[in-house]
């Protein structure tokens, strides 16, 4: 479980880093834009994303993004994001995860390509449900996903989710078929229990 209490919260709202079994989350800053910058701008990451996501990608762009939108976004309570690392080099970061305030889109994510298809996005899955169920307190966690992003489906499945709707949205790749995916605080409860915790 996130090891971070309710008062810390109020008397100290900084994101605070979380731990999985081999991952550190480390709170993003805009020193962590000339990484992103050189792992995020790949088709194979893009592709599913939504469609405000500019391709081809520019070379200044996420220190723009970061600077203009996200970290202002996180002062304001908004939005809450970590960037992956592997505990075993903690100094290169290897992907994004990121929790927003919103009706349908509450948690977003990417990981570079040479970390694909290791069960490191579930993990960082189940440290960010956590904190948006036990310390930030919402009651219901919501992501859009296309119906062509088997991986991202994988993740809403093994995590406990629920397809509630479908619908089309816009993305970097065009228009296509997507699914909103729901999971409730007591719903997560149950099925925390079969993830491990963070040694
Ligand atoms: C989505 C993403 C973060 C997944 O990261 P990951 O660390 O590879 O995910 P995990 O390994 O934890 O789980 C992926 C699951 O999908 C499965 N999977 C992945 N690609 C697959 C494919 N092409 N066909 C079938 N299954 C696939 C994996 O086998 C795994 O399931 P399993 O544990 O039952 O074997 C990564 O693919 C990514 O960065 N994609 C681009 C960005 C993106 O689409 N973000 C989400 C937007 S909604």
């Amino acid at each position: 479980m996130v090891q971070v209490t309710v008062f810390e919260i109020l008397f100290f709202p900084v994101t605070p880093e979380l731990r999985t079994k081999r991952l550190l989350l480390r709170p993003l800053q805009l020193s962590d834009a000339e990484q992103t910058q050189r792992l995020f701008p790949q088709w194979d990451i893009v592709k599913y994303l939504n469609s405000k996501v500019p391709w081809p990608y520019p070379a200044d762009r996420v220190f723009k993004v970061y600077r203009e939108e996200t970290l202002p976004a996180i002062e304001r309570g908004e939005e809450w994001h970590w960037t992956l690392r592997l505990r075993e080099a903690p100094d290169r970061h290897i992907g994004v995860i990121s929790l927003h305030r919103d009706e349908w889109d509450n948690r977003g994510y990417w990981l570079g390509l040479p970390w694909h298809r290791q069960g490191l996005m579930t993990e960082a899955v189940v440290a960010v449900n956590d904190y948006w169920f036990d310390v930030l307190g919402f009651t219901v966690l919501r992501a859009p996903k296309a119906v062509a992003n088997v991986a991202s489906r994988r993740i809403s499945e093994k995590t406990g989710m629920r397809l509630i709707a479908t619908l089309e949205r816009d993305y970097v790749s065009g228009r296509l078929p997507a699914e909103i995916w729901e999971i409730t605080a007591e719903e997560w409860r149950t099925k925390r229990a079969q993830f491990p915790s963070a040694p």
